[in-house]
């Protein structure tokens, strides 16, 4: 009987590797390495599947990865999870390379006792009814409910109040996961308009008036682009578009939800200026934008028109850096269109001083800002707040598996499968977001002092350094 079995079992495995055999070799002509080495040609794409894994935990040194080094992610893991950012026997930074950061300490570095709270700046003061002041200079950019999956959205609420930071819906819509929290809200208006749209695409300003009422949503921010994908809207594939985003969003079900290129509504800098306005007339709440930069004669065009007319300029401008994340997009938008925020922070701030606008409009900035270095640099060159959408990501469990757009997010972060999103615990994360939150601004402040500065708001560009000038992001 077991000699049966046996035979049987051999047969069968004899069978299945001569049929592979057959295929590969006679039938499928879509791999040529299978065609020309039958069965054997597969270990091919298993090994290459499998090094993505061992190149990520076993092979690739602490600072060799992109878009983020381990060293990156485990300050972020690290400070999320309460553990001690200390370091011990001396920094694994090598401060020699280019693009290395130092900021320069003053002499005379302040004392505990002589540190001043951060106070926020207003935005839309003397605009609007509703100013907003929000309490942190470091927030959570914009991912919608789609992008990431209902935990993590909750997660971030609900860690966002905790740490008193603001939560940008992202251009999917209000959900009720964002609200759970009672944190802060910006509410994004993204070239689909999702939340506020009419049959037609168009801001149904009813629907946009109900959002202003709640008193949760502190400002509005109309995207123009986004630095992993300008020029193309966002995108988010069928799979991922479940009945209650369908419905949140006003779109339908299971059908790709890919936004226009630009709003159809605003084609040059008066129409945008007007749409600015237009908004702000019904929420009577702060209203900016958000860029990526690109054609340099647009900021000198746009600053030029709003110079004549200040209070019509939008409340805030958010700098969205090339280096930014993205749910899903082009590879070639994401490579090789727009312009860094290394290059475009400091361009930008120098453009509203020189047209006299730095004062009326706040600047935001954002692509790959999350470590203290980086969020004090980018106040250093102008920005009176940062955001970041990955740091926050990490300390919600993100392993940086690169799967946003495929609804298989290992970590539950970016899918809405209850299988994986059991994983993420939405009380527990929202802790992590918190903490790494307070990590920032603890960390931010301490460079401020080292500076001689009593508060993050005195940095200026004479408190940092770049070795070669840029940095490497
Ligand atoms: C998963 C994911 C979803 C995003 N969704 C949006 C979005 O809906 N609207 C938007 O303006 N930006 C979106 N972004 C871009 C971020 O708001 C942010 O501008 C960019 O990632 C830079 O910040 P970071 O480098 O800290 O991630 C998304 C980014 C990620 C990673």
């Amino acid at each position: 009987m077991v000699l049966y079995v046996f035979g049987a079992i051999v047969l069968l495995g004899a069978g299945t590797v001569g049929w592979y055999y057959i295929y590969d070799r006679w039938i499928q002509r879509d791999h040529a390495i299978r065609r020309n080495f039958p069965i054997y040609g597969r270990f091919r794409y298993i090994m290459e599947n499998l090094g993505e894994y061992f190149r990520q935990y076993w092979f690739t040194a602490d600072w060799e990865e992109r878009p983020f080094n381990r060293l990156t992610r485990a300050w972020v893991y690290r400070s999320a999870k309460g553990v001690s950012n200390y370091v011990a026997f001396g920094s694994e930074v090598d401060a020699q390379q280019p693009g290395h950061i130092y900021f320069l300490h003053s002499a005379f570095p302040v004392n505990d006792e002589e540190t001043e709270a951060y106070t926020g700046k207003w935005i839309g003061k003397d605009i609007v009814g509703k100013p907003y002041k929000p309490k942190s200079f470091f927030n959570i950019s914009g991912m919608s409910y789609g992008a990431l999956s209902s935990a993590a959205i909750t997660a971030l609420s609900e860690g966002a109040a905790m740490a008193g930071i603001w939560l940008d819906t992202g251009e999917g819509a209000l959900s009720p996961y964002h609200l759970k929290g009672g944190c802060d809200i910006c509410f994004q208006i993204g070239t689909a308009k999702y939340g506020v749209r009419d049959a037609e695409g168009n801001l149904d300003e009813a629907k946009l008036r109900k959002v202003a009422e709640i008193e949760q949503v502190r400002m509005f921010c109309i995207k123009l682009s986004q630095g992993a994908k300008p020029g193309r809207g966002g995108i988010l594939p069928g799979s991922k578009v479940t009945p209650e985003i369908a419905a949140i969003r006003g779109i339908e079900e299971g059908k790709a939800s890919i936004s226009p290129s630009r709003h159809h509504d605003i084609t040059d800098i008066p129409s945008l200026v007007a749409f600015i306005n237009r908004v702000r007339g019904v929420v009577d709440k702060p209203v900016g934008i958000k860029m990526a930069v690109g054609n340099y004669d647009f900021l000198d065009e746009f600053f030029a028109y709003l110079q004549d007319r200040p209070d019509e300029a939008p409340d805030f401008i958010q700098i969205d850096g090339a280096e930014g994340g993205t749910g899903a997009a082009p590879a070639p938008l994401a490579d090789y269109v727009g312009q860094s925020i290394v290059q475009s922070l400091p361009l930008v701030a120098q453009r509203l001083r020189e047209y006299g606008l730095r004062n009326r409009i706040r600047l935001i900035a954002s692509g790959k800002l999350l470590t203290p270095d980086k969020v004090a640099w980018a106040i250093c060159m102008g920005a009176d707040y940062v955001v970041s959408a990955r740091g926050f990501m990490f300390a919600l469990g993100c392993i940086q598996a690169m799967k946003c757009n495929t609804g298989h997010c290992p970590t539950g972060v970016t899918s809405n499968d209850p299988r994986f999103m059991r994983g993420l615990d939405p009380t527990r994360k929202a802790v992590r977001v918190a903490n790494y939150a307070k990590a920032v601004q603890h960390d931010v402040e301490a460079i401020a002092h080292a500076c001689g500065c009593k508060s993050v708001r005195d940095l200026k560009g004479q408190h940092v350094r770049v070795n070669g000038g840029d940095i490497i992001m």
